[in-house]
């Protein structure tokens, strides 16, 4: 307690000289500078520090990143040669999304063999010299393991699907067609939304929860869940920092498939994410294979944030973190992942979403917090405002919200360029499996397919998933093929080499404000205070830390809006913002943030 004290008030003194030499340095281009000052005071006395609660994780889809052989898809190569770039970022985490072998059926989330690198892809080879690379740069790397389902074309589904009586038979679900047909179960990417899909070879449906070349492993067979362990330890020994798990919670499942309860009627993710044994499984798992290394786990799927505690307590000894979609989720219409209603969210809602999630993990446990991935459209375009005036401002405004929560933000490869969606216009233009079925169900069942086209234009995942936009040369320096996926035609403008150039650019600030935060402790370990609640236009909050306080700013909108801190802003000190000259009062500019020290 004595050594406590003595600690803190040394690292007050330490600021208080540290402040009089600083004074809050604005610059007289775009934005304010950064005046970091504060960092020493903060960290000492922090309790449980883990390197994945102070990591910026950084999302890369592999397809879409660098083309190296001309074939118009992202490869491993492509990544390794620029692993300078990645590494210039301040990001120390990679998430790969699945770079296993793969028909692409759902881009590589339908794995034909665990251990092998998709073709596409390139070579293990390649990967050990990509994951050579990165742990040279001291760059984590986190792959993507999908253990709910397998592609179809998975040599255990080949051998299943043979016999009744085959010994792979059990390692997927079957219902043998004289029970009857099973009770209803609802597909995502099925066009008809059937999840049993009858197999003539042997008069039985087998169930995939996403594509009929999606089916799902059966996880209350011990043999799969082993496989399942062999197969990670196999990417730990070879180095792999920790692995981000797909739909996670989906493992486990009555096998009777009795009718679904009526409390999860219109919500189908709900129901499969509260299978009998998933938590056995999960701690079943983190013995096996997780606890035997230093790595990261984080698990994917909605859950309610009553529950989300039991998956990542310590003590509990399951996951490190897990994604909630309801930030996400914002704006949809009731009943509806198809159909989008772009201003259907409000900034309030928004707040007491992330506040909420924040509380989650008040005491113990972990969260993670973003606004764009593959499943996503780009972050500026749903949240923010891709216009020409203010792409770029609500960019670092985004980025600004990531970087200042308490949780690991995971950050989207292209939005440090503030890169928007393309919004197609003709559905020939989509690849995702998830838009083409949909529209050929709302076609089949006379739906209204201008709304729905209308809306994939705000929430297709496609959006978030054309290539990087490098350079201004043909196809963004992508490739010097034909792009897998079109390039978003705004690349002449937003790309990486004009950001370089530019020390306000989208790219610079992003560069700056992951720095901020890993000199600033208590952006990833103070706690969160909301203030202003009802404020429809500004999200406030600050971030405490042993005895230091930083209060963050960020105008939602458009128009200059005020905001009531309840605080004297007038002597608070400016660390960072978005524009040259940094509002300190109660009004803000448009899309304006401020980080001030209080
Ligand atoms: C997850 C993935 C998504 C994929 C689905 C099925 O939600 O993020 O891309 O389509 O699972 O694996």
């Amino acid at each position: 307690m004595k050594n406590r004290k003595s600690i803190n008030f040394a690292a007050i003194l330490a600021t208080v000289l540290i402040a009089v030499s600083c004074q809050t340095s604005v610059n007289n281009t775009n934005q304010t500078a950064v005046n970091n000052s504060p960092q020493q005071k903060t960290s000492d006395n922090i309790p449980d520090r883990k390197w994945w609660k102070e990591a910026v994780v950084y999302q890369i889809y592999p397809r879409s990143f660098k083309d190296s052989n001309g074939d118009g898809v992202g490869d491993l190569k492509g990544i390794t040669s620029k692993l300078d770039y990645i590494k210039s970022l301040g990001v120390d985490v990679i998430w790969l999304n699945p770079i296993f072998a793969s028909p692409n059926d759902d881009n590589g989330y339908d794995i034909s063999d665990y251990q092998e690198i998709m073709k596409d892809f390139g070579t293990m080879e390649d990967f050990d010299e990509l994951l050579k690379g990165m742990h040279e740069r001291k760059l984590k790397v986190v792959l993507d393991l999908v253990a709910n389902h397998s592609s179809d074309e998975h040599r255990w589904f080949q051998e299943s699907r043979k016999s009744r009586d085959n010994p792979y038979r059990n390692y997927y679900h079957w219902w043998d067609e004289e029970k009857g047909k099973p009770n209803k179960r609802v597909s995502f990417f099925d066009v008809n939304g059937d999840a049993w899909k009858y197999d003539e070879q042997t008069r039985s449906y087998y169930l995939h929860y996403f594509s009929q070349k999606q089916p799902d492993l059966n996880w209350e067979n011990p043999q799969v869940r082993e496989e399942m362990y062999k197969i990670m330890r196999f990417w730990f020994d070879k180095g792999v920092d920790g692995f981000r798990m797909d739909v996670i919670p989906f493992i486990s499942k009555d096998t009777t498939f009795p009718p679904i309860p009526a409390e999860f009627k219109d919500d189908w993710g709900a129901f499969y994410s509260h299978g009998p044994h998933r938590h056995e499984y999960l701690q079943e798992m983190n013995r096996e294979a997780l606890s035997k290394y230093d790595v990261m786990s984080v698990g994917e799927a909605g859950v309610p944030s009553e529950e989300a505690l039991d998956y990542v307590d310590p003590a509990r000894k399951e996951l490190n973190m897990f994604y909630h979609f309801e930030g996400v989720g914002l704006g949809y219409m009731p009943n509806s992942k198809k159909i989008i209603d772009p201003n259907g969210w409000s900034l309030i809602d928004f707040k007491n979403v992330y506040s909420k999630w924040d509380s989650v993990f008040a005491e113990k446990g972990w969260g993670t917090i973003y606004l764009g991935n593959h499943d996503q459209p780009r972050m500026v375009t749903r949240w923010g405002n891709d216009s020409p005036e203010f792409r770029e401002l609500s960019s670092k405004m985004l980025s600004t919200f990531l970087l200042t929560m308490r949780s690991t933000p995971y950050y989207y490869f292209g939005d440090e360029l503030g890169m928007n969606n393309i919004k197609f216009d003709k559905i020939e233009d989509y690849k995702d499996i998830e838009s083409i079925n949909w529209y050929k169900n709302i076609k089949e069942s006379g739906g209204n397919l201008e709304e729905f086209m209308a809306s994939q234009k705000i929430a297709a995942r496609d959006n978030g998933r054309t290539p990087f936009q490098w350079d201004s040369t043909t196809n963004a320096g992508f490739t010097t093929g034909n792009p897998w996926l079109k390039v978003n035609p705004n690349y002449q403008t937003v790309n990486v080499a004009a950001q370089e150039k530019d020390e306000n650019s989208v790219l610079n600030y992003f560069r700056k404000t992951a720095k901020f935060r890993k000199e600033n402790p208590v952006l990833i370990y103070g706690t969160y205070t909301l203030l202003d609640k009802e404020n429809p236009n500004v999200y406030a909050f600050t971030r405490e830390l042993n005895g230091q306080k930083i209060l963050v700013l960020l105008n939602f909108k458009a128009q200059e809006a005020s905001v009531n801190t309840g605080f004297d802003l007038s002597k608070a000190k400016v660390l960072l913002g978005n524009y040259a000259v940094p509002s300190i009062g109660e009004r803000l500019k448009p899309y304006e943030v401020v980080i001030l020290e209080l």
